[in-house]
């Protein structure tokens, strides 16, 4: 397993750093084989696995009972867990004492929290020992105040988020990921920086990328965002596999004589 000093260690080496959100014990496991540098367990399970409208109904049971699933699948792979929504804004010592709780349950790697008021838990996160991934631009637990759409498109706002960056780099995070932002200011923020930058709808200039496993595989999603590319169709091959099921026992084609337990266990 890759530890978070490599992170920085990649950025300089121009080596790319791949990630992607998993869920539970199988997407885990496929990721693991698929060579995935890092693990999000991204608190959009709320919307791809749980079929709420946001992340914002998700709860800390939730985010343990899955992060605990995916290291599971997944023993050998850097893992990074999402504070969810309204467990790091109260105050600074609910929140610290919220977050040592999550990084102690999920046995996970770095914590993740969304946008830049947490700056003070980050800075004393670090110094309790917790490595923490930030996450600025588009950050999914206020879209009930931006909207899932393009954030920092005005150069005042993207000044602001260049400032918001480097303060979250001196804070003490290990990673940056920069959602839904224009190419041209991940790749500015990516060079000011010495941590690396993973994107989500933040172009190629960055370190690294992450997607929801749910888009890239395309797996119960019905719209996708302008950003995601998928890489197979889930979808339509789980659909075609349940109803060629349906079919086969309607028919009484299945069970056959290949999937039965022949034993004769009554007399004549
Ligand atoms: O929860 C999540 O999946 C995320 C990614 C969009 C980065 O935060």
């Amino acid at each position: 397993m890759k530890t978070t000093s490599e992170w920085s260690q990649m950025k300089q080496n121009g080596e790319k750093i791949t990630m992607v959100t998993a869920y539970d014990y199988p997407s885990a496991k496929q990721s693991e084989a698929a060579g995935m540098d890092m693990l999000l367990v991204g608190d959009s399970l709320g919307m791809t696995v749980l079929g709420y409208t946001s992340t914002v109904q998700v709860t800390t049971g939730d985010m343990i009972h899955h992060a605990k699933a995916v290291r599971r699948g997944a023993p050998d792979t850097y893992m990074v867990v999402d504070m969810p929504f309204g467990t790091y804004h109260a105050n600074d010592d609910t929140s610290l004492t919220n977050m040592l709780s999550l990084y102690q349950q999920t046995d996970a790697n770095a914590i993740k929290l969304e946008g830049v008021d947490c700056l003070p838990i980050v800075k004393r996160a670090v110094r309790a020992g917790v490595p923490i991934v930030a996450h600025l631009g588009l950050t999914p637990q206020s879209v009930g105040v931006t909207g899932f759409k393009m954030q920092a498109g005005t150069q005042e706002a993207a000044m602001q988020l260049i400032e918001d960056a480097k303060a979250m780099e001196a804070a003490g995070a290990s990673v940056l990921v920069l959602e839904a932002i224009p190419s041209d200011l991940a790749e500015k923020v990516t060079e000011v920086l010495t941590i690396p930058t993973i994107g989500i709808g933040a172009g190629k200039e960055v370190d690294g990328q992450v997607l929801v496993y749910h888009d890239l595989l395309q797996y119960g999603t019905e719209r996708l965002p302008k950003f995601v590319r998928s890489y197979a169709d889930f979808n339509t091959a789980g659909i075609e596999g349940l109803s060629a099921y349906v079919q086969a026992v309607k028919n009484s084609e299945f069970p056959d004589e290949a999937t039965t337990y022949k034993r004769k266990v009554f007399e004549e």
